[in-house]
């Protein structure tokens, strides 16, 4: 058995009342052992949408505020993602465009997988438009992903899916697909970029 990859779950609401961390829970449940799970709620820090001076692609570290403390780090840490995501207003919640914004080396050249959940649009609005932001992150997004249409009525009041099999079936195939690029990135990024 070969050495779990890192997989980050990132809660990308952070509004009070929201339904992301029901939705990320559900999906650590369904990762298996070929990876170990950092459960990312943007929820725990505070986030400036003012963001450097200097954009992170030209400065990787830009000293962060207090809020911040620790996030760069699991980021950095991981060797793969999975966004949770609803859509608002068609697109990603700023939270999530935030911590994206303020990293850079983070996202290089890893796997990212998603899961979006929302009214009629299910998550996958905000899911297309992440895949242009990760685009230029240099991020690899696999084309797998999991959505719930009008979530409220796929999950009961205590969290569980009333239908578990079908969304059982599109994550499993989500982490073969991330698990494949993942391994594959992981490898690739141990040697240096020859262009
Ligand atoms: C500002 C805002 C915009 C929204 N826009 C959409 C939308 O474009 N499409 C949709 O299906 N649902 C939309 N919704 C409904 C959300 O997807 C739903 O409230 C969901 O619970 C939000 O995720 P959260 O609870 O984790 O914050 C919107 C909700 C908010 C708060």
């Amino acid at each position: 058995m070969s050495t779990p990859l890192k997989l980050a779950i990132i809660v990308g609401s952070v509004r009070e009342g929201r339904f992301g961390p029901v939705v990320a829970r559900w999906f650590a449940e369904q990762v298996d052992d070929r990876f170990t799970v950092d459960l990312v709620d943007l929820a725990d820090y505070d986030v400036p949408t003012a963001l450097p001076a200097v954009p992170p692609a030209l400065d990787p570290n830009p000293e962060r505020p207090a809020g911040m403390a620790g996030l760069s780090e699991r980021l950095a840490a991981a060797d793969a993602f999975v966004v949770v995501t609803p859509d608002y207003n068609r697109s990603v919640p700023a939270s999530l465009k935030s911590v994206i914004d303020w990293h850079y080396t983070q996202w290089d050249a890893k796997a990212i997988g998603f899961v979006g959940y929302s009214g009629a649009t299910g998550g996958v609005l905000a899911i297309e438009h992440l895949r242009q932001v990760f685009g230029e992150l240099n991020a690899h997004t696999v084309r797998n992903y999991v959505s719930f249409p009008r979530y409220y009525l796929l999950f009961d009041e205590q969290g569980g899916l009333r239908e578990p099999e079908t969304f059982a079936e599109a994550a499993a195939a989500l982490l073969d697909q991330l698990h494949w690029w993942t391994t594959a990135l992981v490898a690739a990024r141990a040697k240096a970029f020859a262009a």
